[in-house]
């Protein structure tokens, strides 16, 4: 096992201060990344885990452009919430700094420098992309178009979201401002490259020859293609007005482009936690590990190490554990549609239950492919795993201590073979469950866990404690002993994944949870040891709690569609003679009910001043038949009468249809008398 390394420093993506957090970035990053360093911590090893906002580049400004506030008042304000929500969600960061201190802003500035006076960048001047409305240069997001290697029409000047690819804003077929949405033209600047193609060797050997093994082959995949495809200069400088200044007279009115000054943010963010930061960035014997979403491959793995490469004094990433994307219900997670299940907005409607989302998160992270997360799964995973797995076997261990043994831990008897086997098998978990996690597999890591429980709970149903206990009292001791060491181990060990739950635990049972070294041990609780009380760890999420959820969803995706609507173009013009012969008056619906064996259809009554006739009307989704009566309609009181279902309608209810294609009455806005025409 890794344990070479003397100290770890655990970064994970600085997140853009442009929105709340959701699902998506639990699963992907921060989660993975709080049960790696917790697990570390639990291991004694020295470890520093840095985070911050990312504050700087055009989604920032683009957002806060969409709010009509400035760009430090949108990242003041999402830089709290998402703080505040990882703190909710226990994401233990020994610091959540931000890219627009000022220790960043020299940090930035300095790394820059550096590589100047060093000569690692070229100077080039060049045509780039300029909207001659908004009189400004379009880097990055401002500007959007179809990417070159496969066709995405949405690709961004930096990069392709969907393939992954890192662009140049020149490389893209079709481009099209986002401020104006017009075709940009072509205008001459100047700025800095780092020449990438001078470290394809280097980045070669470092990663096709020296990571083949050990990281992900997602990863690895990614980076071997990229390489193979021969890497170009890339510029580090924008003509922005948001970020951190070039510090070159030459270079006013310009920035560093973002993707260059935020993963300097890890090393801004050390230096803000530690006067011992170099430590933890220059000293070989340090491992620095990633923890990123897929899209950020591309700068973790070729930009970032090319950067420290060419400064110089800087460890490399050990390894970029990058997971892929989860999905909800089937649909890609987007901000912009509102399709996510926001964090924050998560715990108001699940106070207390931070560990249930971390679970089913970690259960089903997208570590290998695309997953989906859905409300149903949620539920599951809840009640027949964490309360019918981990809590049940926990709360008997303690429950049936407490009923037996006033809650002092028995001492054990004569072991039988069953009960050897079972602690042989308690003391090779942990060590199943370590390797695991050092390859950064934290699905297995989980499942392992919950087995272990299984094997508790097994174990209790196999010997059956309550029957024993009026036969064979000695036994029972034994037994509960047994089980209680595992609840000490359960404990140790679920920490990571469960840290609110592990907390809850060691109260009840009277104990720290000690250090991972300890995990596995026959005498974690040793006989006499009194427990807490019994408490129970996880409840039931009932059905109408994932059902209102689901419910909130179909509403998002019903509002997109409105939001989205396009209307129909107008149909060929008529002389008014042909509009004439149509024959619309208003009545009054006095009876309705539904039409037997159907779903959608109404059969109603109506007074239209001409008579009362029977009408038969689609509109069993949208209206309940006893809530219209009395309503004013209008009628086409002119339609050749037709036989519907057995019932002879005669003329036809205007409604109006939306986007969704649900159904509206077209009334007068004042009451008409029946029979009124319209026209
Ligand atoms: N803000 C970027 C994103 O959300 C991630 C930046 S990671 C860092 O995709 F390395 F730049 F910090
Ligand atoms: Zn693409």
């Amino acid at each position: 096992m890794a344990t070479d390394y003397k100290r770890y420093t655990i970064t994970s993506a600085l997140p853009y201060a442009n929105g709340p957090v959701h699902i998506g970035h639990l699963a992907g990053v921060y989660l993975p990344a709080d049960i790696y360093v917790r697990y570390l911590r639990s291991q004694e090893r020295d470890v520093k885990f840095v985070c911050g906002s990312d504050e700087h580049g055009v989604p920032i400004t683009i957002r806060a452009k969409k709010e009509g506030i400035t760009p430090q008042q949108a990242v003041d304000k999402y830089h709290e919430l998402i703080r505040n929500t990882f703190a909710d969600f226990n994401i233990s960061f020994d610091i959540y700094s931000r890219t627009s201190s000022k220790t960043h802003y020299e940090t930035a500035s300095d790394f820059f420098l550096k590589l100047y006076n060093d000569g690692k960048f070229i100077e080039q001047t060049t045509q780039q992309y300029y909207d001659e409305k908004a009189q400004q240069f379009l880097a990055d997001r401002y500007i959007v178009g179809t990417c070159p290697k496969c066709g995405n029409e949405n690709a961004y000047g930096d990069q392709c979201e969907s393939c992954g690819t890192s662009l140049n804003a020149t490389d893209l077929i079709n481009p099209k401002s986002t401020l104006s949405g017009l075709k940009p033209v072509l205008c001459e600047t100047k700025h800095w490259y780092l020449p990438l193609n001078e470290y394809e060797g280097w980045l070669r050997e470092w990663i096709v020859e020296g990571h083949k093994q050990d990281w992900k082959s997602n990863v690895y995949g990614q980076c071997k293609s990229w390489i193979d495809q021969g890497l170009q200069p890339r510029a580090v400088t924008r003509d922005l007005d948001w970020g951190v200044p070039v510090p070159l007279k030459e270079a006013e009115g310009k920035v560093l482009y973002v993707w260059f000054d935020a993963p300097i943010g890890y090393i801004s963010a050390t230096k803000d936690l530690t006067p011992e930061w170099e430590k933890y960035w220059k000293d070989p014997e340090t491992k620095l590990v990633h923890f990123i979403g897929k899209d950020n491959i591309v700068f973790h793995c070729i930009i970032f190490p090319a950067m420290l490469k060419a400064h110089g004094d800087y460890v490399l990433p050990d390894n970029v554990p990058a997971n892929e994307f989860l999905n909800l219900e089937g649909d890609k997670i987007s901000t912009s549609r509102n399709w996510a299940v926001w964090l924050h907005e998560y715990l108001q409607d699940f106070p207390g239950k931070a560990d249930v989302l971390r679970y089913v998160l970690c259960a089903n992270a997208p570590e290998t492919k695309d997953n989906d997360f859905t409300w149903k799964d949620f539920q599951a995973r809840n009640n027949n795993e964490l309360l019918a797995i981990l809590g049940n076997f926990i709360n008997r261990a303690v429950v049936l201590t407490h009923k037996y043994y006033e809650g002092v831990v028995p001492a054990r008897g004569e072991l039988t073979d069953y009960d050897k086997e079972v602690l042989g098998v308690l003391q090779n978990f942990p060590m199943v469950i370590s390797t695991y996690l050092e390859r950064y597999r934290f699905r297995d890591a989980l499942s392992e866990l919950m087995n272990l429980a299984r094997v508790g709970n097994k174990y209790l149903a196999d010997t059956e404690p309550w029957k024993l206990i009026k036969t064979d009292p000695e036994r029972v001791k034994t037994i509960l002993n047994i089980a209680l060491q595992i609840s000490g181990s359960l404990n140790i060990l679920m920490e990571p994944f469960l840290p609110d739950s592990a907390v809850r635990l060691a109260i009840m049972l009277e104990r720290p949870f000690g250090k991972w070294a300890e995990a596995g041990a026959p005498d974690l609780l040793p006989a006499g040891h009194i427990l807490g009380k019994p408490e129970l760890l996880f409840d039931k999420v009932e059905d109408a709690a994932v059902e209102a959820q689901v419910q909130k969803l179909l509403d998002t995706k019903k509002a997109n569609v409105l939001a989205n609507a396009v209307a129909a173009p107008a149909k060929e013009n008529i002389a008014f003679e042909d509009f004439s012969k149509i024959d619309i008056r208003i009545g009054t619906i006095i009876a309705a009910e539904k039409v037997a064996k159907t779903k959608k259809l109404l059969k109603l009554t109506v007074d239209t001043g001409i008579d009362q006739r029977t009408v038969v009307s689609g509109i069993a989704e949208y209206y309940a038949p006893e809530a219209i009566i009395g309503q004013q309609v209008s009628i086409l009181v002119n339609l050749a009468p037709r036989e519907i279902k057995g019932i002879t309608s005669q003329g036809m209810i205007l409604m109006a249809e939306n986007a969704d294609g649900s159904l509206a009455f077209v009334q007068p806005s004042k009451a008409v008398v029946n029979g009124g025409g319209v026209s």
